[in-house]
């Protein structure tokens, strides 16, 4: 059977099946300080790739009220997890945990499943501990899904044309020993993919522990949709 969670070790049990992230503390206000500008003001559906405990999508669910998130997650422990954070505030806004793993086809628009016109897509520390076909894949079916004026939000650990800072060269060497299939992805290779599926890559944005956001817009009929404000890059 596929380990979807080898990182789990990272998380802490909490009672009914949560589980408490430490990258969650360090990582969620600075990633919802990333997001504001782009998601608010907006109503319809969010995605949330690889959802892990489910301490972000509540997060973001309370952050953003306009918005219905739907988490999703291959593992059933994680959609253990992200169910029960989900129980603790019933928010209208956050939907249930359902089944999704990115190479496989998306099945939206089914009960239970957002609908295939999804304002955003999120994928938090996924693409490293995945082999190469999860960015594909990941970036494919927001390409698919998104709407026109749609963004997909990827935060983790980058490379840039190859180039990385010492710490994410330690990191993706140790990720590298523990699989030799996952690895820090580069920017450039994203921004490529991205490029064959009709997104373009709008910003990358620095984050703590030199990680960050990329932030990539669906490019089809960008203009007529996007606010007349400039976004910050
Ligand atoms: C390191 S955890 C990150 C969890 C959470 N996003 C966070 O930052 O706390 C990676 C997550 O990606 C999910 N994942 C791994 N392979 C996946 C795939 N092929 N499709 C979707 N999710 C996947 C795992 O189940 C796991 O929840």
């Amino acid at each position: 059977m596929t380990d979807f969670s080898p990182g789990r070790a990272n998380s802490k049990g909490l009672s009914g099946g949560r589980l408490d992230t430490a990258s969650y503390h360090r990582n969620h206000l600075p990633l919802r300080a990333v997001l504001a500008p782009y998601l608010e003001g907006r109503t319809g559906h969010v995605l949330e790739i690889g959802a892990g405990s489910g301490q972000h999508a509540l997060g973001f669910a309370r952050a953003f009220p306009d918005l219905a998130f739907w988490p999703s997650d291959p593992d059933p422990a994680h959609r253990k997890s992200i169910a029960a954070w989900a129980e603790t505030e019933r928010l209208a806004n956050l939907r249930a945990p359902f089944s999704l793993d990115v190479r496989e086809p998306w099945r939206l628009n089914a009960p239970g499943h957002p609908p295939a016109a999804l304002q955003a897509v999120i994928a938090i520390n996924v693409l490293h501990i995945a082999p190469w076909d999860v960015s594909e894949a990941l970036i494919a079916g927001a390409a698919k899904n998104l709407v026109p004026n749609g963004f997909l939000f990827v935060y983790g650990p980058f490379a840039r044309d190859g180039a990385m800072s010492e710490g994410n060269a330690a990191f993706d060497e140790s990720l590298k020993r523990a699989n030799p299939v996952w690895g820090v992805r580069d920017i450039s290779e994203l921004e490529r993919l991205a490029g064959d599926a009709g997104m373009r890559l709008e910003a990358v944005k620095d984050m703590p522990a030199g990680n960050n956001v990329l932030v990539f817009g669906n490019s089809r009929e960008r203009r007529a949709h996007w606010p007349s404000k400039a976004l910050p890059r």
